[in-house]
C-alpha cells in the first residue's frame, strides 16, 4: 500500500511485535509534523505475529485526509533484523530528507521539525539526536542497560575514531543523497554507525534529547544484539584499514609506512634490551652472547613486523621469507655500520656534541634502512 503523494520526508520505522504502539507513534507524528511538508511515513515490519503491520494498514485507511501525510508497509516475510529493516526501508523512499526512529516512543515525534531544519539550515548531511549530548539523558533504563549503553559507545568512538556523542542512536535524519554506492553491512542495530563510518567527509550535527523507555511490548535488544555489535564493529575496522590501505595519495601512503617501519625500530630496541636482560639474569649468559642473542631476537621479531604490518606482505612460503630474512638482517648490519661512522664522522671529525650526532646518526641509519628495505627486500617502488 502506497500513495502517489510526493514525500518531502521519509520517515522509516522499522517495527517487530509493536501491536501496542504503532497506532499511537504513528498519530503522533501526524501530530507532530515539518510544517509546509509532505512526510511519509514507511512502517517495516518484520512479519509480527501480533499484526503490527495490519494495524499500520489500517491505521492510514482511517484517515480522512491523505495527502500531506502518507503511511505505507513494507511487510517483510521474515525477522531479518533491525539494520537491515532501516536499509530496506530507505530504499523505498520517496523522500530526499529521511528520518530514522523506533516505533516505541523512545524517539520523541516532537523532535523531527527541528532535525528537518538543522538539517535544511545548516547544510549538514547527518542530524543525529543525541542521548549523551549536554542536555540529553535516558531516563527509564537499567544501570545495566546504560552501562552496555555507555561501553559500546566508547567502543566504537575510539575503535572507529568517531567524534559524535551518540553513534548508536537510533534517531537521526539524513540527506539520502550521501548514501549514494555505499554498500551497507546492515548487521545487527547499528546502522547510524555503519553510516557515518561509510559516509567519509560528510558533515555531521547532533542535537540533544531525552530517550524515554517504552512503556509498552518488549526491547529486542539481547545478547544476540550484543554478538552482531562485535561483529559489526570488527566488520567497520577492517573497512577502515582496506580503506587505508587503498589511500590513493602516495606521500600519504609513503609517511604512514614510514612511522610504521620507525615504530617496529622502537620496538626492536625494546625486544633487545628485554631479551638481553632475560638471558643475563634468567638463564645466566655471559653478556657478550646475551647482546649477540638479543640482537638476533629484535632483528627477527623486525623482521616479521615489518613484513607483515609495514609493507603489508603477508606470503610467508619458506623461500621468500628467508631471502628476504637474509637482506633484511643484511641491511641492519649496513644500518649499524653507516650509524657507527656517521657518529664517529659527526663527533670526531666536525664536533657535534654525542647526543645530537647520534640522534642524527639513527634517523639517518633508520630512514636509508627503510628506503633499502622497501626496494630490494620487500621489491616495492621508493615513492609509492
Ligand atoms: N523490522 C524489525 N526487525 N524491527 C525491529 C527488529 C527487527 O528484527 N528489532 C527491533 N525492531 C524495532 C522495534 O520494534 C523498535 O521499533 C525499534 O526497532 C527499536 O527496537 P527496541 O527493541 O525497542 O530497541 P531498544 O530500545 O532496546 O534500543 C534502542 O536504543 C539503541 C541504543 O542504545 C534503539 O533506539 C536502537 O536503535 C538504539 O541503537
Ligand atoms: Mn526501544
Amino acid at each position: 500500500m502506497s500513495s502517489t503523494v510526493n514525500a518531502e520526508v521519509s520517515i522509516v520505522i522499522p517495527t517487530y511485535n509493536e501491536s501496542e504502539n504503532i497506532k499511537g507513534i504513528l498519530h503522533l507524528i501526524k501530530e507532530h509534523l515539518p510544517i509546509n511538508t509532505a512526510v511519509e511515513a514507511i512502517v517495516v515490519d518484520d512479519n509480527s505475529p501480533d499484526g503490527t503491520g495490519k494495524i499500520a494498514e489500517d491505521y492510514f485507511e482511517s484517515l480522512k485526509e491523505k495527502t500531506r501525510y502518507t503511511v505505507s508497509v513494507i511487510n517483510r516475510k521474515t525477522r531479518e533484523g533491525l539494520s537491515s529493516a532501516i536499509l530496506n526501508g530507505i530504499q523505498q523512499a520517496k523522500g530526499k530528507i529521511i528520518i530514522v526512529m523506533d516505533s516505541d516512543f523512545s524517539h520523541p515525534p516532537q523532535l523531527i521539525p527541528k532535525l528537518v531544519d538543522v538539517l535544511k539550515q545548516s547544510k549538514t548531511d547527518i542530524v543525529v539526536a543525541s542521548r549523551y549530548l549536554n542536555g540529553g539523558s535516558i531516563q527509564g533504563w537499567s544501570l545495566k542497560r546504560k552501562m552496555i549503553s555507555k561501553v559500546a559507545t566508547v567502543i566504537a568512538k575510539q575503535g572507529l575514531g568517531i567524534k559524535e556523542s551518540d553513534p548508536m542512536s537510533g534517531f537521526f535524519a539524513f540527506n539520502k543523497d550521501i548514501i549514494k554506492g555505499i554498500n551497507f553491512d546492515a548487521i545487527g542495530y547499528k546502522f547510524l554507525l555503519e553510516m557515518i563510518v561509510k559516509a567519509r567527509g560528510v558533515s555531521i550535527k547532533e542535537i540533544p534529547y531525552t530517550f524515554l523507555d517504552r512503556q509498552k511490548g518488549k526491547s529486542k535488544l539481547g545478547p544476540k544484539t550484543i554478538l552482531e555489535f562485535t561483529h559489526a564493529v570488527w566488520n567497520l575496522y577492517r573497512y577502515g584499514k582496506k580503506e587505508q590501505r587503498n589511500e590513493k595519495r602516495t606521500s600519504v601512503r609513503f609517511v604512514s609506512k614510514a612511522a610504521r617501519f620507525f615504530s617496529v625500530g622502537a620496538s626492536g630496541l625494546l625486544v633487545n634490551y628485554l631479551m638481553s636482560m632475560l638471558f643475563t639474569t634468567s638463564f645466566n649468559m655471559w653478556y657478550l652472547h646475551a647482546t649477540i642473542l638479543g640482537i638476533i631476537v629484535s632483528i627477527s621479531s623486525n623482521f616479521v613486523l615489518n613484513k607483515y604490518w609495514t609493507f603489508e606482505d603477508r606470503e610467508f612460503t619458506p623461500k621468500r621469507t628467508i631471502i628476504q630474512y637474509g637482506k633484511f638482517a643484511g641491511f641492519s648490519s649496513i644500518g649499524a655500520l653507516v650509524q657507527l661512522g656517521l657518529v664517529y664522522y659527526l663527533v670526531d671529525e666536525i664536533s657535534i656534541s654525542y647526543p645530537i650526532a647520534l640522534v642524527s646518526a639513527v634517523a639517518t641509519a633508520a630512514f636509508s634502512n627503510f628506503i633499502l628495505n622497501k626496494k630490494w627486500t620487500f621489491k616495492e617502488k621508493v615513492w609509492s
